[in-house]
């Protein structure tokens, strides 16, 4: 008889912090759903890195119920994957705690996040210093091999393997040293105003919208003030940068060439890349509606994944515990 062969393991989290968006999208959920048969798939909504912010609970809750909703729409199959709220899974606050003693806070001064926080003259908050530990904590728990995320968490992502390393290097070898899976081209989506994508910016086309609001947010989309009847370069125009992301080449070559030859503005493009969005994730969209629409249900689902995660991230805790003493 054949050995079986343990699948690779993958997790990824969305912090819950506003709605999903195009970005978020292409950048960690469909990589991840993409997935499925071959890894064992993790993927949680990361509840408590959603508190940095202090939103107010229902906004928080309503956030929760968006992002299950999103992995389900996008094809979330709980038969092969495992998904919860981070916050149901108590563990990985007693994981953080353990690596938070083995993690220097030169090493967490250095986070982008933390060092955007400061620059802005702003209070930073102990909860957002510690995120990266929460996060290095969240991956850690579930033994997990790839991670696939947008090229913004990268530093996360190192951070994780350096904490990781300071806990084998005082405990002996026992955590596994996590990989990032970034797809190249689907690193950095822009947003509405050219920046990254990001629900803090409010940029986003929040793709699980309804038509109006996702009408004005493409609408939205900043070009240069180049006349209806001037050439356009697809190389610096938002609208054609993200539109290529989501249509066959042919389609986008067709618009580049477009843009290129003139006679063609921006308004024309941004319909068109209105109507693609709205054709291509027209399934997903309803099927978003329906759980949104059936909040027992889906809580039902999460509550079916975090008993699963809780056993495995109970294991691992008792391995870790015993390494640590306690
Ligand atoms: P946001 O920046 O909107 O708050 P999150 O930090 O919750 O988004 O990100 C959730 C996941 O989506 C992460 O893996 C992140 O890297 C990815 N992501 C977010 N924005 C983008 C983007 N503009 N392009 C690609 N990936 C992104
Ligand atoms: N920090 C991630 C973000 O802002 C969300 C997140 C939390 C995450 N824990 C994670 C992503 C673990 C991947 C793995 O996007």
């Amino acid at each position: 008889m054949m050995a079986s062969i343990q699948k690779p393991s993958l997790l990824t989290g969305i912090r819950a912090s506003g709605e999903i968006h195009l970005g978020n999208y292409l950048g960690a959920m469909k990589p991840a759903i993409a997935r499925q048969d071959d890894y064992n798939c993790h993927l949680f909504i990361a509840d408590l890195h959603g508190l940095t912010t202090s939103p107010p609970a229902e906004e928080l809750r309503r956030n929760v119920r968006g992002i299950a909703s999103a992995w389900l729409a996008a094809g979330l199959n709980p038969e092969k994957t495992i998904m919860w709220r981070q916050s149901d899974v108590a563990e990985v606050l007693v994981l953080s705690y353990v690596l938070s003693c083995v993690t220097s806070m030169g090493l967490l001064e250095r986070a982008h996040s933390y060092k955007d926080a400061k620059s802005k003259d702003q209070v930073v908050k102990s909860g957002l210093f510690f995120y990266p530990v929460l996060m290095a904590a969240d991956i850690l728990l579930y033994d997990a091999d790839f991670v696939p995320v947008g090229k913004d968490q990268a530093q996360h992502l190192e951070m994780t393997r350096d904490i990781a390393t300071f806990f084998n290097e005082t405990y002996g070898e026992c955590l596994k040293l996590p990989r990032e899976i970034i797809e190249k081209e689907l690193a950095l989506i822009p947003g509405t105003d050219g920046r990254k994508m990001s629900k803090s910016y409010g940029n986003g086309i929040n793709i699980f919208d309804d038509e109006k609001q996702l009408k004005k947010q493409i609408m939205s989309i900043v070009t240069d003030s180049k006349g209806l009847a001037d050439p356009k370069d697809p190389e610096t125009c938002t609208i054609y940068q993200i539109y290529k992301l989501i249509v066959e080449p042919e389609k986008s070559n067709e618009m580049a060439d477009r843009l290129k030859a003139g006679h063609y503005g921006y308004g024309d493009a941004k319909k068109l890349l209105l109507q693609s969005i709205l054709e291509t994730y027209d399934s997903m969209r309803q099927q978003y509606r329906y759980w949104m629409e059936h909040p027992k249900d889906l809580e039902e689902q999460l509550q079916m994944g975090a008993i699963l995660a809780r056993k495995k991230a109970q294991k691992m805790m008792e391995r870790i515990k015993e390494r640590v003493g306690l």
